[in-house]
């Protein structure tokens, strides 16, 4: 059954891809648009070769009305689904002008085009970070918000935008909040790459794994935790690509306005998730304690009722199958 054709922005990225292979897997075609800043072009050929067919990409910058614009004129367009962004918290303390202008400009600039193609359906990729982290753990969707960085503030204007043009123009929009998005395809040839030195704690821990860095640093064990780790909750990639597949069902059946936390509802400390990663793939991940980084928050762990209340979605994968999934892809990389 053919449902017509989503745009999404930041396509050949690691929520990206897993969403096209998501999308196509529930009868939905697929414009994607990236300009390659954070991704390889071989990621399209290897999500190409993992769905059995070709993906139409378009290579351009979101904030370029044009690219866009050349996006939204694929047929049958219903929806759009807005990955493309700069996500790191500590880089945006650094490059906080490029965090602001390719986060919010280019989020006006995908609500502007989506307004004038009729596109009323739009996903938007927030993130945990908008939360007020001084609040006790699970936190639900009608939490404080803060945005205690550039990289946070960024998404919290990208969901006011959100809210004001659908007020003012009828869009219809689901804000989805990330937590800490790991795994990958079980496939094996896509997932998380980033280019640079990776923040985030997975591939860090694949990168120990594959002897390509000596040891993880563990940044506090004096957090009043389990073990004083810090605590997260980690939720496998997939489980969030089909989030984005429910919540534009959704809003194609008529929602209006969605604001929805996506995570598993379970945290796991630092020292959990190494040794969760060493028992599921037979390694070894040395690690030695460091300092408390700051703006680093003792727990941050996701109330995931309304996600489940509202669009019918719960995550399926557990913490064994993220990290076997991760160790898989992390070892295809050079
Ligand atoms: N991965 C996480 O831990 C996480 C957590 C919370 C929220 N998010 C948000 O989810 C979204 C996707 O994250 P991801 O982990 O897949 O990141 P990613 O960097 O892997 O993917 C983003 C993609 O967008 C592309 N891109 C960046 N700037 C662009 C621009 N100006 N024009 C066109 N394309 C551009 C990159 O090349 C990349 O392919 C982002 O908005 C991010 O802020 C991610």
């Amino acid at each position: 059954m053919r449902r017509g054709t989503i745009l999404v922005t930041g396509a050949a990225g690691f929520i990206g891809s897993h969403t096209v292979l998501a999308l196509w897997e529930r009868g939905f075609d697929v414009v994607g648009l990236d300009d390659y800043s954070n991704a390889e072009r071989s990621v399209v050929a290897r999500i190409e070769a993992l769905g059995h067919r070709t993906l139409t990409m378009i290579e351009g910058d979101v904030r370029d009305g044009d690219s866009l614009a050349a996006a939204l004129r694929a047929p049958d367009i219903v929806g759009a689904i807005h990955f493309a962004a700069r996500k790191s918290i500590e880089e945006s303390f650094l490059e906080t002008r490029s965090y602001y202008d390719v986060n919010v400009a280019g989020t006006l600039a995908v609500l502007q085009q989506c307004q004038r193609a009729g596109v009323n359906a739009l996903v938007f990729s927030s993130s945990a970070t908008v939360y007020d982290p001084a609040q006790p753990a699970p936190v639900s969707e009608t939490g404080r918000t803060l945005g205690a960085s550039p990289y946070g503030r960024s998404k919290l204007i990208g969901e006011r935008m959100l809210r004001d043009a659908a007020q003012a123009n009828g869009q219809r929009y689901a804000i989805l909040r990330y937590f800490n998005p790991v795994g990958a395809h079980p496939g094996g040839s896509i997932g998380e790459n980033p280019r640079g030195r990776p923040g985030n704690l997975m591939p860090v821990v694949c990168r120990v794994a594959a002897r390509r860095q000596s040891q993880l640093s563990v940044f506090g064990n004096d957090y009043p935790t389990i073990d004083g780790t810090g605590v997260r909750d980690y939720v496998h990639v997939q489980d969030v690509a089909e989030a984005h597949v429910h919540a534009l069902e959704a809003l194609i059946e008529g929602r209006e306005a969605l604001s929805l936390n996506i995570g598993t509802g379970r945290g796991t400390s630092v020292l959990t998730l190494v040794d969760a990663f060493e028992r599921a793939n037979g390694v070894r991940v040395p690690f030695a304690i460091a300092p408390r980084r700051q703006g680093d928050v003792a727990a941050m762990v996701a109330n995931v009722d309304q996600a489940a209340l509202s669009i019918g979605w719960r995550a399926k994968r557990d913490l064994e199958a993220m990290c076997r999934d991760a160790w898989r892809f992390a070892q295809t990389l050079a």
